[in-house]
């Protein structure tokens, strides 16, 4: 098959060549089929391109495309299709297909650090998950809350049900909770002092006094 295919090739280029040396004008070259296809490549945006880039015109319309373009070029040029031609691709889609145009087609290698970045875009990223608020159940565990503390009953501390109690009526509650968790103290609910947590972040803090208040 591969052999065919480029015995094809060879004769096709042996005609144009033949008849470029006749001086035969109008050259009406008919190529083969398989330029018709994107050129496979390892890169994640290859799969991304064969589903988002032949919907409107054929592949051909890259396989034109000068050779040696950037891997910004090519970026353009597919950022050009979304915005200008309405190509339904996302944002990450241009990123990614113009990273595996750029290395397929244009100047960029395929091992590129910014070819690799673009088409890796999540990792890259750190996750979003540890930079949201951490909830207020792993705060209570990740600062050992729990081993004097339980929510409906007292175990060294008090339950917090009994703490939110005892601050529902409290305009202050937040600030004075927030205070108690941050500086400890004693003498509240007995003679056993809670220890300070000075080393918690404001947001922590808001969020474990905001939760305990609700129990
Ligand atoms: C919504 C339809 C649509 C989609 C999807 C689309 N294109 Fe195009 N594309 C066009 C139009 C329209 C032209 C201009 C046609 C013309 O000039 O004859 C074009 C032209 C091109 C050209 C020729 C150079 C130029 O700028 O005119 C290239 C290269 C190209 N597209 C690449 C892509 C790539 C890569 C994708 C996938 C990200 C893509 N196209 C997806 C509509 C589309
Ligand atoms: C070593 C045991 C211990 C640990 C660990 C501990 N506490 Fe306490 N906590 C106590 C004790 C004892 C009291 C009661 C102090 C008092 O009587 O004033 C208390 C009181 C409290 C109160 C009530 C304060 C008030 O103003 O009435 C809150 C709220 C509270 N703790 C939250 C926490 C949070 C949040 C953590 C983790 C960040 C935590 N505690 C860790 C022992 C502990």
């Amino acid at each position: 098959m591969k052999l065919m295919k480029r015995m094809t090739t060879l004769l096709c280029a042996a005609q144009v060549c033949l008849a470029t040396l006749a001086g035969a004008a109008p050259l009406s070259i008919t190529l083969p089929p398989e330029t018709a296809v994107l050129k496979p490549n390892e890169l994640p945006g290859y799969q991304l391109a064969q589903q988002k880039c032949s919907t409107c015109h054929s592949a051909d319309y890259i396989n034109f495309q000068p050779p040696g373009m950037s891997l910004a070029q090519w970026t353009a040029e597919a950022g050009k299709m979304q915005k200008v031609y309405g190509a339904p691709i996302s944002d990450q889609d241009v990123t990614m297909i113009g990273a595996y145009l750029a290395a397929t087609y244009g100047s960029a290698h395929t091992s590129d650090a910014d070819v690799q970045a673009a088409s890796n875009p999540t990792a890259s990223q750190p996750p979003p998950a540890p930079v949201a608020k951490p909830d207020a159940m792993a705060l209570l565990q990740n600062n050992a809350c729990l081993s004097c503390h339980a929510i409906d009953h007292k175990v060294v501390g008090p339950a917090y049900h009994d703490v939110a109690a005892k601050y529902a009526k409290d305009p202050q509650a937040q600030t004075k909770v927030a205070s108690s968790i941050q500086h400890g103290g004693s003498g509240k609910w007995g003679d056993i002092p809670m220890p300070p947590f000075a080393q918690l972040s404001p947001d922590d803090l808001q969020t474990l006094t905001t939760f305990i208040l609700k129990q």
